[in-house]
């Protein structure tokens, strides 16, 4: 079954997610993150960044990889996600930003038009991950559609990284990024695809809030089917999902999603 832990706020999910990340660098000083953007994992971000501070974890072996890009941005556009992946989790945590990678890097604002440069990236992309032993932690977030990374609902199961078509509700979730201006949200993004994330050892998905219940309750009591693509974390040996009251708010089985954390050992961890 897939964990599902149901926490008071994003604070208390932060926390688990901090501890369980810490506790594997300290045993693999160059453990390889699987790192999202967007707002639901930066509460995730601060807790390990303060566990690492207090604890003097010696993070400069640490590599990692983000999820998706926007195709288009250059990398310096203040919302490409490799800003923000390095002002949300690179800086705080003090990584070293040479081993930390996002899949639009070698495209650099290249356009969608640049066809032979796009198309080799994604393939380029997931050599990367394997080369790299691929990723231990990855963490994700869920749209309200479902998709994780940038795998809109439809997207292939077994897909590997490449360029997709952003749904236009992802483009309406995130104007708030670009002055509440669709206009200004990328039509294109390259994404990990879903098969690439489900090569991850342990899968850490997070959800906040009313709006997400529903992605939330296709995922964890639905079917398995491309049109939730986070379902398929069902699909994963070791995925955990920390989601708070109201975003569990629509699951049926609350109650023993609750009993069996509560009497989980120990000793699992997450
Ligand atoms: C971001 C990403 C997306 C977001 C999702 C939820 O790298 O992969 O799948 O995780 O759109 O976004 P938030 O967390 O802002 O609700």
């Amino acid at each position: 079954m897939t964990e599902v832990i149901i926490v008071k706020n994003q604070e208390e999910a932060g926390q688990i997610y901090g501890r369980a990340v810490a506790d594997l660098i300290k045993a693999k000083p160059d453990a390889v993150l699987g790192l999202a953007t967007g707002s639901s994992p930066l509460a995730a971000y601060q807790a390990l960044a303060k566990i690492v501070k207090d604890e003097s974890i010696d993070v400069s072996q640490v590599r990692g990889f983000a999820l998706d890009e926007y195709l288009g941005l250059p990398l310096e556009h203040p919302q490409s996600y490799h800003s923000t992946i390095h002002r949300t989790v690179v800086e705080p945590l003090g990584l070293d930003p040479e081993k930390v990678h996002v899949p639009g890097d070698i495209l650099n604002g290249a356009p969608l038009e640049d066809g032979d440069k796009i198309a080799l990236a994604g393939p380029a992309y997931d050599r990367a991950i394997e080369a790299a032993g691929g990723i231990d932690v990855q963490i994700l977030g869920i749209g309200t559609d479902g998709h994780i990374g940038f795998n809109e609902p439809g997207s292939s199961l077994a897909s590997g990284t490449r360029v997709k078509t952003l749904a236009e509700q992802t483009r309406i979730d995130n104007a708030r990024f670009f002055d509440d201006d669709i206009n200004q949200v990328p039509t294109h993004c390259i994404t990990q695809g879903i098969g690439t994330v489900l090569k991850a050892r342990h899968l850490v998905l997070l959800a906040f809030g009313s709006g997400k219940a529903e992605a939330i309750e296709e995922t964890v009591e639905g079917g398995v089917s491309a049109f939730c693509p986070a379902s398929a974390l069902q699909l994963h040996p070791h995925a955990t999902i920390i989601i708070d009251e109201e975003a569990a708010s629509r699951l049926r089985h609350k109650d023993y999603y609750r009993y069996a954390f509560a009497h989980k050992p120990a000793w699992q961890g997450i």
